[in-house]
């Protein structure tokens, strides 16, 4: 009977596999399902995981593992047979993915070629992102450790993220930062980014200018000519691009 579900519950995740890739892929149009089943490495890396993640709760040893390991090698693709993944997630050209041991995936999520959720090092435990519902995230994007990604959020192509992201948001860039919240525009002294401040440049400055000071009234003392002007003090790390908080 347990068997019967089981088989019930991947023939179902599968069919809302393909429905997402047919829904988010526009190259999918006017394809056959099982033309996609056959030929899209998304599908077939989720069919394997599906099968191997039910074989892996019925308690069977070794085989989850094979299948996933078998699901790797034809489609460069590697889910760990214990992570737990929703319905109708799309994984698009898929090459390089890896998905982790305690990783968690909602329902309608979207991920592309190059993407990971891992860990950060050789903890135990929860150590994978969780990813809620219709969340995108893009090409080559590294989520990294048991942070939450809320629902809805768009992680950018490349980003390296560390922390929790909050639902509706954009986060890009490394490490992974807001830009949009609920679809504006994120404000305020926080949010910037790139126009840190730098306080050993701001007191190697201070120190400059009081021994500037200091030449200047030796020399008026002491009735020699002033010292040249103090050296100026540049920043180690220049700052460049605009300002995302809009100042
Ligand atoms: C992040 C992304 C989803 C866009 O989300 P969005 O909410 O529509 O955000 P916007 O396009 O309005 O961009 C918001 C800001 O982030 C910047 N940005 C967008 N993507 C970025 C990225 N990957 N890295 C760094 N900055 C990025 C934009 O330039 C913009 O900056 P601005 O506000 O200073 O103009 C999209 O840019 C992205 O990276 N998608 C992944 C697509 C992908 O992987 N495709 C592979 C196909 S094979």
């Amino acid at each position: 009977m347990g068997g019967f579900s089981s088989l019930a519950r991947v023939a179902r995740g599968v069919r809302r596999d393909v429905q997402a890739a047919r829904e988010r892929d526009p190259s999918a149009l006017g394809v056959r399902s099982v033309e996609m089943v056959a030929t899209w490495p998304g599908i077939q890396a989720l069919l394997a995981h599906r099968v191997a993640h039910a074989i892996h709760r019925a308690g069977v040893p070794v085989l989850p593992r094979a299948i996933a390991y078998l699901a790797r090698a034809l489609t460069g693709i590697e889910i760990h047979h214990a992570a737990k993944i929703g319905e109708g997630l799309f994984i698009d050209h898929g090459a390089g993915v890896v998905i982790g041991e305690t990783a968690i995936i909602g329902d309608g999520v979207t991920l592309y070629q190059g993407v990971t959720l891992g860990g950060t090092g050789f903890a135990t435990g929860k150590r994978h992102p969780t990813v809620q519902d219709n969340v995108t995230i893009g090409s080559g994007a590294k989520l990294l450790g048991p942070i939450e990604i809320g629902h809805g959020a768009k992680i950018g192509a490349n980003s390296v993220v560390v922390r929790d992201v909050p639902p509706n948001s954009t986060v890009v860039g490394v490490p992974g930062h807001p830009v949009r919240v609920d679809g504006r525009r994120v404000e305020g002294p926080d949010t910037d980014w790139i126009h840190l401040p730098d306080p050993v440049a701001d007191a190697i400055r201070a120190l400059s200018m009081r021994v500037g000071e200091l030449e200047r009234m030796v020399s008026e003392l002491g009735g020699t000519p002033p010292a040249a002007d103090p050296p100026n003090v540049h920043l180690l790390r220049p700052v460049r691009g605009r300002n995302p908080a809009g100042g």
